[in-house]
């Protein structure tokens, strides 16, 4: 796992995974809402190695909890890591429903946008989501990303996001 420096937006905190976040992150894995476009919710048998992957992950790899600003509420998770089939880095990014609509997930995928870009001095970054996922597709689209492909993974119709082509 690369370190995740801190960061923040207007509302939100982003930083780096704590031992203690590992009941927020096994509640998201296992939200079925949360799930519909990521291969479903994880049963428990799979939740506890799912959640420790988050904290051992490969190179390359970075995950940022996103928290409020003002009483550090947990929102959600966004993650960096290698694209499979690109020689860039990916974003993914999964927010609690009770964080929805607010705007805070495209605040902080915002944020881990222009770090990868200006930080890190990327030329792009990607992201895939699954084309029947509206608000993730929206969220993309208002980000001013713009659609490089499309392709069947995980046996279901993805778009891959790009913010250059
Ligand atoms: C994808 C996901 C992060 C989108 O969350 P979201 O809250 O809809 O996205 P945004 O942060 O862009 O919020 C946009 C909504 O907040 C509303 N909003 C309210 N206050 C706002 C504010 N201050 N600023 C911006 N938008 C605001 C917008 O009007 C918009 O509503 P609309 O989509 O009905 O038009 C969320 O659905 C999710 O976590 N899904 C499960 C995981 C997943 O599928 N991840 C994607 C695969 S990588």
């Amino acid at each position: 796992m690369s370190p995740s420096p801190h960061l923040h937006t207007p509302r939100l905190q982003l930083r780096p995974l704590r031992q203690t976040d590992q009941g927020f992150i096994s509640s998201l894995l296992g939200d079925a809402q949360v799930r519909q476009f990521l291969g479903g919710a994880v049963d428990l048998q799979r939740r506890s190695a799912a959640v420790a992957a988050y904290f051992s992950g490969e190179e390359g790899e970075t995950a940022w909890l996103v928290q409020t600003g003002i009483g550090q509420l947990p929102l959600g998770l966004v993650h960096l890591s290698p694209h499979w089939d690109e020689p860039c880095l990916e974003l993914s990014y999964q927010f609690a429903p009770g964080a929805w609509g607010k705007g805070y997930a495209i605040e902080a995928v915002q944020c881990v946008r222009d770090h990868v870009l200006q930080d890190r001095k990327q030329e792009r970054v990607l992201a895939e989501t699954q084309a029947a996922n509206t608000a993730s597709c929206r969220l993309l689209q208002r980000l001013g990303m713009t659609e490089l492909r499309r392709l069947q993974r995980f046996g279901a119709e993805q778009v891959i996001y790009t913010t250059a082509p």
